[in-house]
Order: C-alpha cells, then structure tokens, then sequence
C-alpha cells in the first residue's frame, strides 16, 4: 500500500547544497516516488536557487499566505518544481525575508527562526491544503521540532491524529542550539515544559535534541553510527537522550543515486567507463592532471579529495602525513573544498611548496567533484567522526580506491583490502592521528605497485552496489511500522 510522506530538508540536490544531506534528500524522494508512494518533499526557497534552470510553477491556494511564528509575521507563498531525473516535485517555501539571503546558511541572529518558519509553515500548507501525511520525516536540526509541533501545537487536531514523526539524524555536529530568550519563538505557552527543562535553565534550546525526544522514530545514515552516538565519545551531549531512546534508533546507510554518480553515464565526463573499459579512466586522469596544471606522469598515483573543510573530515591528520609522504614518496593530490581558513591555508601552502603535485581548488564546484572521482586513483577520507559519508561510495563505483578511518559510514561501506585473500574495497585504519593516516597511504602506494593487487582491489570496488532501491525500501519498513502501530 502507498504510504503519504511530508519530507522535509534544508538542503536538496541539485536545487540546494552544501553537503550529503540535498544529496540524500533528492534521492530517497526520488527512490520513494518510484515505489509508488505520495511524498511531497519540502525546502527553503533560497535566492542562490537558479530559477532559470528550475522552472517554478506557484501553487494555487498557496499565495501569499500569512504566517504566525511565536510574535513573528511572516507572508509565505509556495511554488514547485519537478525534481530533475524524476515524477517527483519539490514544494518551495518562498520567503523572501527569510530565506533571500546570499547563503544557505548565516550566523545571523535569527538563524533559528527561519527554519523554525520554514518547519512551520510545512504545516501551515499541509493544513491549508488538508493534507494529512501518514509520515512526517524531518532531517537534522533545521526541522527537528516538527515531531515536537504535531505533538504540542497540534494536540487533537485531527488532521495529524494520524501522522507519525521521523527524525533522520545527519550530522549530530550540529545541533542548531539557540538562546532561550528567544523560546516565545516556539509559541508552545502552557506546553513550555515539554522543552528539555535543565538545558532551558541553563539558557539553551537545542532543536536536535527535541527531535531525539519527540519523534516516534529516530534515524541515522549508518549502522554503525547508530551504535556511535549513544557512545559519549561520539554523542556530542546527545548521547544520554539517544540512549533513552535507543529502541526508537535505527541506522539506515545512505544510498547512491547511480544515475548521477556512475562513470558509466556521469553527464560531466566526456567519456564513460566501467570496469571493462579502464582504460578510459588513465585518458580522463592525463586530462585532469593537465587541466589542474600538474606535472606528475600519468603512472604516479593521483590521490584525490572532495570536502568541507571542517574538522569532522580529519584533514588535520594529513598536517604531517602528507608532506612527509610528498617528500619521499612519488604521488600527486588534487583536493576540492572550502570551509575552516586553518585548513584552506594548509592545502594552498601545501600546493605551493610541492608544484606541479598537489594542486588545491578552493570553492564548491560540482564539475570538478565528479572528475576528482573519475580521475584520481586514491581518495582520501580520514574522518574524526562520519555519519555516512557519500564520496567514499562514489569513490568504489569509480574504481578510486577510498582511504578512510574506520568509522560510521565509512566502516560499513569499505572493506579493508586484504593482499593474501585479495578481498576486500578500500584501506582503512583505526586511529585517529597522523601516523595512522601515513601507513594507510603508504600500503595504498604499496599496493599501487603491484598492479594485479591494485586492479583487483578497483574491480571489488566497482562490483559494490549501494543503491537507493535497497535503502530506501528500510525507511518505508520504519514507516509502515509507524503507520501500522498504533
Ligand atoms: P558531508 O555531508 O558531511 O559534507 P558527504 O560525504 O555525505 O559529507 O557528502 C558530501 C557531498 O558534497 C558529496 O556529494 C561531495 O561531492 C559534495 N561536496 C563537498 N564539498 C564539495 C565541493 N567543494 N565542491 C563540490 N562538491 C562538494
Ligand atoms: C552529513 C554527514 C555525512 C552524510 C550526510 C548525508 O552531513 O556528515 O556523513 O553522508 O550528512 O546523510
């Protein structure tokens, strides 16, 4: 049976994106509109969004209506456009005060508040139109408070008498936490005290953990992070609201949308390959390596990376490891990102001080991410802590032999490659400090050597599959078990 789904995110691919989260977004709509299901999936209408290159068509009904957030008005209008590559649309919530600004997220003031609205007025329209969604999935801290909504705001309102609440957790890092000052915000009156009281004495409303608390389930983008952010280590203060509902807690892998990344069809490639046709790969390498200005031959290994420069990505791990390695070992690197000035400025005095190896491009570039994939030989992820991750997927299907620390995402979706068995996709270690990085690069080197080993290694990498048909019918298992408990 078709199950109704209200999914909302801050972030959908390609319309939106900083990271993992529009692409998983786009996908599982994607992947649930395709198993038949009635999902409509709800986002910021952001002014960096290119209306050119996604029609918008406004919703009747749905114009300029006003919106009551605590002593806030805001006037919403909401507008679609078909999800590219699908049946499915995305429902825009246009808000130019809100949402018109130059960035998908700000540090302004009333951060909280524009996806507090945003949350809201996913409701407002679900009310206006009466629209009762079995399924109210909401994702990361932007919209976590919806469980708590449906719960406190509409209590007995019929129309969601019905709907259960889930909330998937993508990165725990962030937690959206805001002032208590501003808790009229949240227009709960007398169910105030449904809000986590120690945190409110102390100041502090934090979204993410309200989701923890409400929602009638709770997900995250790895087996094995499930099991992490109990775990104080990882839990980053949540772990306590999360070991309470550890029963409510499944971890569901992220799956890959292989329509968008597969070197078989990847629509930025000039030229597509497989696992037959690798040849094609060492052509698109030459290419890049000339294009970035490089100078190491084409039979060096070219390591690759793709990534927020944050500190959940480990790159202070490769503050010795790669200058080391770089000195002593023939290699180049290719890396693609922005974020932290600390990690920026490593990766541009590391191009400076080794030209013609290492060549760093600051910025998002979508074009370039795909080619890094299809060029490189090595990718690297020595993450502090991953939730699921995404390019070291893509990596496998790419033939680019991922190099990740072994944890969430990337424990479950790599397997350490095993010379004597000659199983295994990729080359993972433990510890999370610099020494343990280097050896991981020096038995990708090793390996890289030894040719059979190393096409071996590419080709189990290649044959993995981790397509969203398999991932999301897990979530429509959590949904209907939802729908069907009662
Ligand atoms: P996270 O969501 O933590 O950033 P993921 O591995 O889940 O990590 O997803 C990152 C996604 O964002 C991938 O699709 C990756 O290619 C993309 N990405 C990250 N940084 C950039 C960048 N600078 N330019 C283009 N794409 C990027
Ligand atoms: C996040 C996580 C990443 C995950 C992505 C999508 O931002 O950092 O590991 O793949 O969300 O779920």
């Amino acid at each position: 049976m078709s199950l109704s789904v209200c999914l909302l995110s801050a972030e959908v691919a390609p319309l939106s994106k900083t990271g993992g989260l529009a692409d998983v977004a786009g996908a599982l709509a994607k992947d649930l509109v395709a198993a038949g299901h009635d999902v409509r999936l709800f986002t910021p209408l952001y002014a960096s969004i290119d209306r050119s290159q996604f029609p918008m068509r406004p919703v009747d009904g749905l114009q300029h209506v006003p919106l009551q957030v605590g002593p806030h008005h805001y006037v919403i209008s909401v507008v679609t456009t078909p999800l590219p590559g699908s049946d499915a649309l995305v429902y825009l919530i246009d808000c130019p005060v809100l949402f018109g600004r130059p960035a998908i997220y700000t540090t302004d003031p009333d951060e909280h508040l524009r996806f507090l609205a945003f949350t809201r007025a996913v409701l407002a329209v679900c009310q206006r139109v009466q629209w009762s969604p079995q399924i109210l999935h909401c994702n990361d801290w932007h919209t976590a408070f919806g469980p708590l909504f449906i719960k406190a705001l509409f209590e007995g309102a019929p129309l969601f008498a019905r709907t259960r609440s889930v909330l998937t957790i993508h990165n725990i890092g962030y937690q959206g936490v805001f002032s208590a000052t501003a808790v009229a915000d949240l227009e709960l009156g007398p169910k105030t005290y449904m809000l986590h009281q120690d945190e409110l004495r102390a100041g502090k409303i934090n979204p993410l953990r309200h989701g923890i608390l409400y929602a009638d389930a709770i997900t995250t983008v790895s087996p094995t992070h499930a099991l992490e952010i109990c775990t104080d280590q990882y839990g980053m203060g949540l772990q306590d609201s999360l070991r309470m509902r550890r029963d409510a807690l499944t971890g569901i892998l992220n799956g890959v949308d292989y329509h968008i990344w597969d070197p078989r069809n990847d629509r930025y490639l000039p030229e597509h390959y497989g696992p037959d046709t690798l040849s094609v790969k060492a052509g698109l390498k030459r290419a890049l390596i000339e294009r970035l200005g490089l100078t190491v031959p084409v039979t060096a290994p070219l390591a690759g990376m793709v990534s927020r420069l944050a500190a959940q990505k480990g790159i202070e791990l490769m503050f010795d490891a790669l200058p080391q390695l770089l000195e002593w070992r023939d290699l180049g690197f290719v890396a693609l990102g922005s974020g932290e000035p600390k990690y920026e400025r490593f990766l541009t005095e590391l191009a400076q001080r080794f030209p013609g190896r290492v060549a760093f491009r600051r910025g998002y570039d979508d074009e370039l991410s795909h080619w890094i994939e299809a060029a490189g030989d090595m990718f690297l992820m020595p993450s502090l802590y991953e939730p699921c991750g995404l390019n070291q997927m893509y990596s496998l299907r790419y033939g680019t032999v991922p190099i990740v620390r072994r944890t969430g995402g990337l424990a479950d979706s790599v397997q350490h490659y095993d010379p004597q068995s000659g199983q295994g996709t990729g080359i993972v270690f433990n510890d999370f400090n610099s020494e343990a990085l280097e050896w991981a690069l020096n038995m990708a080197l090793d390996l890289y050597a030894e040719p059979a080993q190393w096409q071996r290694m590419v080709r189990n990498g290649m044959a993995m599959d981790f397509s969203w048909e398999k991932q999301g019918e897990k979530y429509v298992e959590i949904y209907r078990r939802l729908t069907t408990d009662r």
